[in-house]
């Protein structure tokens, strides 16, 4: 089908009309790994900011906690799952390689009508397919767009490196985007970036083209997160940073403007470096980290999600995300909130 099918072309402005999170119940404190690898609550406390996150139940998939908070978000839009044109996942833990997480997604909700594919943007996956969705909508192909970011981080963490076990938990966030009646609210603006030379700092090396699967990449852990934190660290405090300034200095804002900065959850002092840059008060910004940790691409969503339910945001409010992650993969959303 051409993109004429779908009928007139146009350009609406894109708006989030719903949002939700799902997180398993189950509850994982930095004292429960101290347990299982020789760390301490005080030393990821303090070098993360991270408290505890949740853990997936066995056999509880990226399509289950997307589901979940699918059910969730549709409820509070008051429409079905017949009723989606389009569903799009951002994670870097499919259920499996294919088909893909939206598909499985797809059919575990009832969403006849819908077609979708998974998007992998790793932590910046959430912006990556929000701004892809405003395409859709913007355009006036589709009406309503389903963006779902997450993950299960647990499924490709080394429960014996407690450099990187330490930091990731599971989680779903979902937004629905839709066109609006008006160019007042909604996505007003996005920057994307990606620069594949920083892929040798944050990887997964195991279980793709380059090392199927064997006894041999099993036996060398090819199939977890490996992590030159340092690097990732590095690089993570100076691109969240850059393009939130970028993104305020293009529209004439400074951070005063902002009701709320949502940043990607990975650690609290690359947040804090970011903010102080754009000198916001830690009341602009949301913080998770230290309940869910890193859920990858869902973290944004789970941030907005909580801000929404606790009526933190308002409508009209000036929203940024922004977001780094592997590949290297970085980004800024600015939107005027809707709801
Ligand atoms: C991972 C990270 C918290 C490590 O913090 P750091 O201050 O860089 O710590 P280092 O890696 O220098 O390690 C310092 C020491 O702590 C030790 N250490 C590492 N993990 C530990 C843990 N969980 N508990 C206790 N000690 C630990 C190291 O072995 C090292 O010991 P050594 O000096 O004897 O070799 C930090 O680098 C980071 O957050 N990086 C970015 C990660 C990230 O955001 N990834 C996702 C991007 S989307």
């Amino acid at each position: 089908m051409s993109v004429l099918d779908f009928g007139v072309l146009s350009t609406r402005r894109a708006k989030i009309t719903a949002v939700s999170h799902y997180l398993p119940e189950r509850r994982v404190t930095n004292k429960d790994l101290e347990k299982i690898v020789d760390t301490s609550d005080e030393w990821i406390f303090e070098r993360t900011g991270i408290r505890e996150r949740r853990f997936a139940e066995k056999g509880q998939t990226t399509s289950d906690l997307g589901a979940a908070a699918t059910r969730l978000l549709l409820e509070r839009r008051g429409i079905t799952a017949a009723d989606l044109d389009l569903i799009i996942v951002a994670t870097v833990t499919p259920d499996m390689f294919f088909p893909s997480s939206a598909c499985l997604l797809q059919t575990k909700i009832g969403a006849q009508k819908a077609w979708g594919f998974d998007l992998s943007g790793a932590c910046s996956g959430f912006i990556y397919a929000l701004a892809t969705a405003a395409q859709f909508v913007g355009s006036g192909v589709h009406k309503k767009v389903l963006v779902v970011g997450a993950d299960v981080m647990t499924s490709i963490i080394d429960f014996q490196d407690r450099a990187t076990c330490v930091l990731f938990g599971d989680g779903a966030g979902a937004v629905l985007v839709e066109p609006g009646e008006d160019d007042e609210r909604g996505i007003i603006d996005f920057i994307l970036r990606s620069d594949g030379a920083g892929g040798q700092f944050l990887y997964m090396p195991g279980g793709g083209s380059l090392n199927p699967p064997t006894a041999e990449t099993v036996k060398k852990k090819m199939h977890y997160v490996h992590q030159d934190g340092k690097n990732v660290f590095k690089f993570a405090v100076r691109g969240m940073a850059d393009v939130s300034q970028e993104m305020l200095g293009r529209h004439g804002l400074t951070g005063k403007d902002l009701k709320l900065y949502i940043p990607h959850q990975a650690n609290l002092r690359i947040i804090r470096a970011a903010i102080d840059r754009m000198e916001l008060s830690e009341s602009q910004v949301a913080i998770n980290i230290d309940r869910y940790a890193n859920t990858t691409a869902a973290t944004i969503p789970i941030c907005l999600s909580e801000a929404h339910e606790s009526k933190r945001i308002a409508r009209n409010d000036l929203i940024m995300m922004a977001s780094f992650g592997a590949g290297f993969t970085w980004g800024s959303l600015l939107l005027r909130w809707e709801i």
